[in-house]
């Protein structure tokens, strides 16, 4: 099951990140792919707002991972742009997954796909210069606890299209 959202602007997908912050219960894992440029980094700009956190949120490219302060949650947002899939876990990242009190946001996410039983994908894609399409899937279990919550904060605000 697939959700699609379409943007025509960096504020707009900054407020799709913020809706879907509330989505979190805790735990959840959020992966984000698709090309340099497409959105990634200025949704988690979003979604941070929409946790209460007032800092700078930056793609941490370099430092591969940074942790942020939320109301409610440490969110962990890595950048796995640079490491091979096999290197991952050596970085630490993950020792928490699952944890009640964090979430993570990973930019890259696909490369850790495969090692997840849980998650939720955002795809981002080109249409335009300021359009882009954003297509959400998740594992089952998630699919499970979030369809409600889906249905009530992207599917009925938005123009969207849900595809099997
Ligand atoms: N609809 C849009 N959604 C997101 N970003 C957009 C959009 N239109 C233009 N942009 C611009 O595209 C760039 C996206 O960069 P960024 O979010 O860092 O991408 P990524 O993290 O995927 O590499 C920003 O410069 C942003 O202003
Ligand atoms: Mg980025």
């Amino acid at each position: 099951m697939e959700f699609v959202l379409e943007s025509d602007s960096s504020k707009k997908t900054q407020e799709y990140g913020k809706e879907f912050s509330k989505l979190f219960k805790g735990g959840e894992i959020l992966l984000l792919d698709g090309p340099l440029g497409g959105g990634k980094t200025t949704f988690v700009k979003g979604v941070m707002a929409g946790l209460g956190y007032s800092g700078r949120v930056l793609s941490p490219s370099f430092t591969i991972s940074r942790l942020y302060k939320a109301e409610k949650y440490d969110v962990c947002h890595v950048d796995l742009y640079r490491l091979e899939a096999g290197d991952i876990f050596d970085t630490g990242i993950g020792a928490d997954f699952y944890d009640k009190n964090v979430i993570y946001i990973i930019e890259w996410g696909q490369k850790l796909k495969e090692e997840l039983s849980e998650y939720i994908e955002v795809k981002f894609e080109f249409l335009g210069e300021e359009n882009r399409r954003l297509t959400f899937s998740m594992s089952d279990f998630c699919l499970k606890k979030f369809s409600r919550l889906i249905k009530k904060v992207l599917v009925s605000r938005h123009k969207t299209r849900s595809k099997k």
